[in-house]
């Protein structure tokens, strides 16, 4: 069985359309009974972005690598998974704050990234990630999207070879029923379940 670990991020929890959609994603690859699935809900974390004592404590157990702190579990998960789903909806050009602030837990020199004298490389197990989200107007492939294209590059900087989006777009616009672009959503999904 590969682990796999869930990065919700689907702020509106049940009521989100990505989260619909990672549901189906979930789902066919649980059909294959090939995985086991860890679920993160961000949301029910209470997480802390960095300032101030939060930070200074990061850096005093970073000296002296100290990493059995419990504020590193987000990182060590990370690391260890074999593969990663992340699911958040489409903010302000990029993705909720909230997976930023998950993003800053996760980059740990001597967890997930080491460095050298040639520059910073991740050491993160994980082949595979990929991140579902819908939008609410159209992004994709224009330089405004930055959720997806963020996203491909922390995968870079952790490791993780392989990068694949799964996005709905254009959910807001009115111009088509909903369901009918999701359901479109989901074939793309089925493919890269099959795939992943
Ligand atoms: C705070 C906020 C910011 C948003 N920013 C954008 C945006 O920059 N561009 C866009 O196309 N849609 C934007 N949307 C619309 C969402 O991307 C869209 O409704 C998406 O489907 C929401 O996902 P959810 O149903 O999973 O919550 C925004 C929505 C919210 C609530």
């Amino acid at each position: 069985m590969e682990k796999i670990l869930f990065v919700n991020c689907c702020i509106r929890k049940e009521a989100s359309r990505t989260k619909k959609l990672v549901d189906f994603f979930l789902n066919e690859l649980n059909k294959t009974g090939n995985y086991e699935i860890t679920e993160l809900s961000l949301m029910d974390e209470g997480m802390t972005y960095m300032s101030e004592g939060f930070f200074h404590q990061r850096d005093e157990l970073l000296v002296k690598k100290d990493f059995s702190h419990p504020r590193f579990r987000y990182a060590h998960a990370f690391a260890k998974a074999d593969k990663i789903v992340v699911a958040a909806p489409f903010w302000d050009l990029s993705f909720p704050a909230l997976l930023k602030v998950y993003i800053e837990n996760l980059c740990v020199e001597g967890i997930t990234f080491g460095c050298n004298e040639q520059g910073c490389f991740g050491v993160c197990k994980a082949v595979h990630l990929v991140y579902v989200t819908t939008r609410g107007g159209f992004y994709d492939q224009t330089p405004m999207e930055m959720g997806s294209k963020y996203m491909e590059a922390m995968c870079e900087f952790f490791g993780i070879q392989r990068y694949d989006c799964i996005a709905a777009e254009g959910l807001d616009m009115g111009i088509r029923p909903v369901e009918v672009i999701l359901e479109e959503a989901m074939e793309k999904a089925k493919e890269m379940a099959a795939d992943f």
